[in-house]
């Protein structure tokens, strides 16, 4: 809205609240559309977009998880690696924990999180090919199913991509999501609150 024409977009501030809102009203409509048609159905993909532009401004309901405090995501692969968020989008894992692999983990319904590196700013999402990135734009690609497994590790999987994981390799680099499953240790995240 300035004179330099410089569009801002409003849900990237670094505020959570704000994509929490439009997610929520996604899931509602995921839900209701469950039945009928796939999640990843090009239709939602219209529907998501129309509502954000209606909910521009509006308020914003808290969310089930904030996700203040800043996490660490231990992959259990290999010698075990932190999950790691680059500037550039780059997504991958380091042993040794640094400032990018800290994590804000926020809940937008039951199972269902968003993950956001802190340094970077940027949303983990998963792409139907399994590829992971991280972007500055929330989009129902970040939208991460969370699952606790028996051997008490989580799992993240996408929730539009049936079957895509969050995965690193046992060298702590990205693993495509669509080649793994939640048996594999390259799946297996544990949330650290310390490094
Ligand atoms: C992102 O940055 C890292 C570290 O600086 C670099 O190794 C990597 O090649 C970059 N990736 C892309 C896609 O630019």
């Amino acid at each position: 809205m300035n004179a330099g024409g410089t569009q801002v977009i409003w849900w990237n501030t670094g505020d959570l609240m704000a994509p929490v809102t439009e997610l929520l009203l996604l899931l509602l409509l995921l839900d209701a559309a469950e039945a009928a048609v796939a999640p990843d159905d090009a239709a939602a993909a219209q529907v998501w977009k129309l509502q954000m532009k209606e909910l521009k401004g509006k308020d914003s309901s808290p969310p089930i998880r904030d996700g203040s405090a800043p996490q660490l995501l231990y992959c259990r692969a290999g010698i075990g690696y932190h999950l790691q968020i680059l500037a550039n989008g780059t997504v991958g894992g380091v042993h040794k924990a640094d400032a990018n692999c800290w994590m804000k983990v926020f809940a937008l319904k039951r199972g269902v999180v968003g993950i956001k590196g802190v340094e970077s700013g940027l949303y983990l999402c998963l792409s139907a090919d399994g590829a992971a990135r991280a972007a500055k734009e929330f989009s129902e690609e970040c939208l991460l199913k969370e699952n606790l497994e028996e051997n008490l590790y989580t799992t993240f999987s996408s929730l539009v991509h049936p079957g895509i994981f969050l995965a690193l390799s046992h060298r702590g680099e990205l693993r495509r999501g669509n080649r793994v499953g939640r048996h594999q240790a390259s799946t297996h995240f544990l949330p650290r609150w310390s490094p």
